[in-house]
């Protein structure tokens, strides 16, 4: 069922019961972080390995504490100018934070999320939300309450409805590693934003088929359509027997199918149309998908990073 009601919702959670939740990345399907049974449904429902450990949600910085021992003094500074928001961090855990959670690991991601909904619902809860993306493992993130009922049903008690994501890219990953900050995942909020405030951080390139950080798998954020990207224009010479989509930045260039992200090349709409456009065009009567690669800057490198792990060939 699709709904708006706080109580509703909060109310599953308490009950073990798994709820999604719109964020202002994406949607999120949440399950008290730390009830391992309710923890162990989202495992189930997604189809997600145990491998892939899970993001827990705050409504304030400030509870942080309760849950790691240690947050660097950089993170501090970061979480003051983008928290709430679209970042995560990654914080050495306290023992009340199931393994499970962590898949094993000594380190916990956690992020407040801005949504007013999520804050909210957050609000009325004495306990964080686990929530990765509301999608089936490796399938396209959702943005809008609609993605979610479409890939999950009923098998869901409660889709709270908050509307198009503002964000539409997953939280960027920050942590630790050798005494540098570094990003694991490229998401939401820019690099660039981060380094003003901590200077240059390590960027990891994702290229590792046995990843530590499963954000990091090489096949992800896929539609079931396959998805070839280069210069549209060839590529639309290349497959004009097959019926055809096209997924493209700003400029027009055919009468096929076609999703433009954002005329006026502005990453920020181009973001939050991205995963509802492959969304639509995974519905369409088409055989591929044809899209190119952004410039590599700003909220563009994580768009190009969900392009490539999209079209990898599995
Ligand atoms: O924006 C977001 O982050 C969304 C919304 C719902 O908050 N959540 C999200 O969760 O994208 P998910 O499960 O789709 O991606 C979580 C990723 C994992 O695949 C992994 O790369 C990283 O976060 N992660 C989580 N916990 C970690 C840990 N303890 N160590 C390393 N990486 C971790
Ligand atoms: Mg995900």
């Amino acid at each position: 069922m699709i709904g708006t009601d706080l109580t509703i919702a909060a109310n599953l959670l308490k009950h073990s019961k798994l709820v999604a939740i719109p964020t202002e990345t994406v949607y999120g399907l949440a399950a008290n972080a730390l009830d391992e049974k309710a923890v162990g449904h989202i495992f189930e429902i997604k189809n997600r390995p145990h491998f892939d450990p899970l993001i827990i949600h705050l409504d304030t910085f400030a509870k942080v504490k309760n849950y790691v021992t240690h947050i660097p003094d950089e993170f501090k500074l970061l979480a003051n100018h983008f928290s709430p928001g679209p970042i995560t961090f990654l914080l050495p855990k306290k023992s009340n934070i199931p393994f499970l959670i962590t898949s094993g690991s000594d380190f916990v991601a956690i992020r407040i999320p801005s949504h007013p909904m999520a804050q909210a619902l957050l609000e009325q809860l004495d306990f964080p939300l686990a929530a990765p993306s509301a999608n089936p493992f490796g399938y396209i993130s959702p943005t809008n309450a609609q993605h979610v009922y479409k890939m999950f049903g009923e098998k869901i008690p409660y889709i709270l409805d908050g509307g198009e994501c503002s964000v539409g890219l997953e939280s960027t990953i920050i942590g630790i590693e050798n005494g540098k900050a570094t990003i694991f995942r490229k998401g939401g909020l820019r690099i660039e934003e981060i380094e003003v405030h901590i200077g240059s951080v390590v960027v990891k390139e994702n290229s590792s088929s046995k990843p530590n950080a499963p954000g990091m798998l090489e096949s992800h954020y896929a539609p079931k359509k396959p998805i070839i990207i280069g210069h549209i224009p060839a590529l639309l010479e290349e497959y004009k027997n097959k019926k055809i989509g096209v997924l493209s930045f700003q400029k027009r260039y055919s009468s096929h199918s076609h999703y433009i992200l954002s005329p006026s090349a502005n990453y920020t709409e181009a973001s939050a149309n991205f995963f509802n456009f492959l969304h639509q065009l995974d519905e369409e009567k088409i055989e591929i998908i044809i899209s190119e690669f952004l410039p590599e800057v700003g909220l563009g490198r994580a768009i190009n990073d969900r392009l490539r792990r999209a079209s990898f060939k599995r």
